[in-house]
């Protein structure tokens, strides 16, 4: 027998208050046509003052235990993959513990920025491979709007809160059966390009949480090419070919960079879970916030073996290939 990380649940969500690119319009020199033709996007979701990411990240966590059917005490891993915690520490996951009511295990953050969640998720598999923990919550949760500095058109047009989770359960399978749950994960980062997109703050620089800054058409360039070249490694791993794939949960952070990935592998748009027009990029959140999507509207369902992607400052970038529900 061999151990697997099932992917048992997945819930997210979306703060109640939206801002759609009209309403940027009046912002910043922009225009709705701008930002669709660029990006894809239309409007995204903003946190209410208060708000916070742990409050994001436990309204999603409550959705995937509940459709795990899993209860929250089973729970002994919680990573929340974040840029933006409540506070500079204790870790985000330590509150959405104690939200939860859960009293054991181990809980801790992952800063990967937009790749944070499959580098969380990898995480969470390994330790579960390890037989360390036997059930994780895994989130990706951001208030990312709180790190925008509202007059630069070229970086607050893109992007919005949210927060997705998944539940992944400890399971022994025959080596020798169709394999389920998270086949594998491949992780990246080159800090050579630590400067074309980052926040210009932080705890040890100036007591800041700062701002988002990014060199767009650099950052555009190195997702093509990484974000290509790591799902071909993750396909070589498990010796797949993209005909294999029944999804494509990308990163949403641009509907030409998924639209580039979508033709790499040879996959018609209807294969790829998009929806980055009405939460805009939402970093570590939005992975699991498309998977969701995707899972709720029936167009993933059990069995169907999905691809996820992501890349984010760093840069760090990765993949990961999970075929979903429990073996038969
Ligand atoms: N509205 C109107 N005009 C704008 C806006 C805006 N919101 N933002 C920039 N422009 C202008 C620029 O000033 C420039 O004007 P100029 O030619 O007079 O100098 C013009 O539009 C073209 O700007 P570019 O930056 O060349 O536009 P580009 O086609 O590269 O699109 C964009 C910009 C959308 C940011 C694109 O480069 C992109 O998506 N890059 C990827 C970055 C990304 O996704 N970052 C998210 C975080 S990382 C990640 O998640 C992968």
């Amino acid at each position: 027998m061999t151990t697997r990380s099932i992917l048992a649940g997945c819930g997210a969500y979306l703060p109640d208050r939206v801002i759609d690119n009209n309403e940027l319009a009046k912002l910043v020199d922009t225009s709705d046509d701008w930002i669709k033709q660029r990006t894809g996007i239309e409007k995204r979701h903003v946190v209410a003052d208060g708000e916070l990411t742990s409050d994001l990240a436990v309204k999603a966590a409550d959705r995937a235990l509940s459709k795990a059917n899993i209860a929250a005490n089973d729970i002994d891993l919680i990573i929340v993959a974040t840029t933006t915690p409540d506070r500079t520490f204790p870790a985000t996951a330590t509150k959405v513990q104690a939200d939860l009511g859960i009293m054991s295990g181990a809980a801790f953050d992952i800063q990967a920025v937009c790749a944070g969640f499959v580098y969380a998720m990898s995480v969470a598999d390994n330790l579960l491979r390890a037989g360390q923990s036997r059930k994780a919550l895994v989130i990706g949760a951001e208030t990312f709007t709180r790190l925008l500095d509202w007059t630069d058109r070229g970086t607050c047009v893109l992007f919005g809160d949210g927060a997705g989770a998944i539940i992944l359960d400890s399971h022994e399978i025959e080596p020798s059966a169709k394999q389920y749950g998270v086949l594998s994960t491949h992780l990246h980062s080159d800090g050579r390009y630590r400067d074309i997109l980052y926040v210009d703050g932080g705890p040890s620089m100036n007591s800041k949480a700062g701002y988002v800054r990014m060199s767009g058409k650099e950052v555009f360039r190195h997702a093509v090419s990484k974000l290509g070249s790591v799902i071909n490694e993750a396909l070589v791993a498990n010796n797949l070919s993209s005909n294999d794939i029944d999804w494509l949960v990308p990163h949403q952070a641009n509907k030409r960079i998924i639209e580039s990935m979508a033709k790499k592998l040879n996959m018609p748009m209807d294969k790829v879970i998009c929806s980055i027009d009405h939460h805009a990029n939402t970093s570590a959140a939005s992975v699991p916030l498309a998977l969701t999507e995707g899972v709720s509207d029936g167009r993933i369902v059990d069995g169907d073996l999905v691809l996820f992607e992501a890349i984010g400052g760093g840069l760090a970038w990765g993949a990961g290939l999970v075929r979903m529900g429990y073996p038969e």
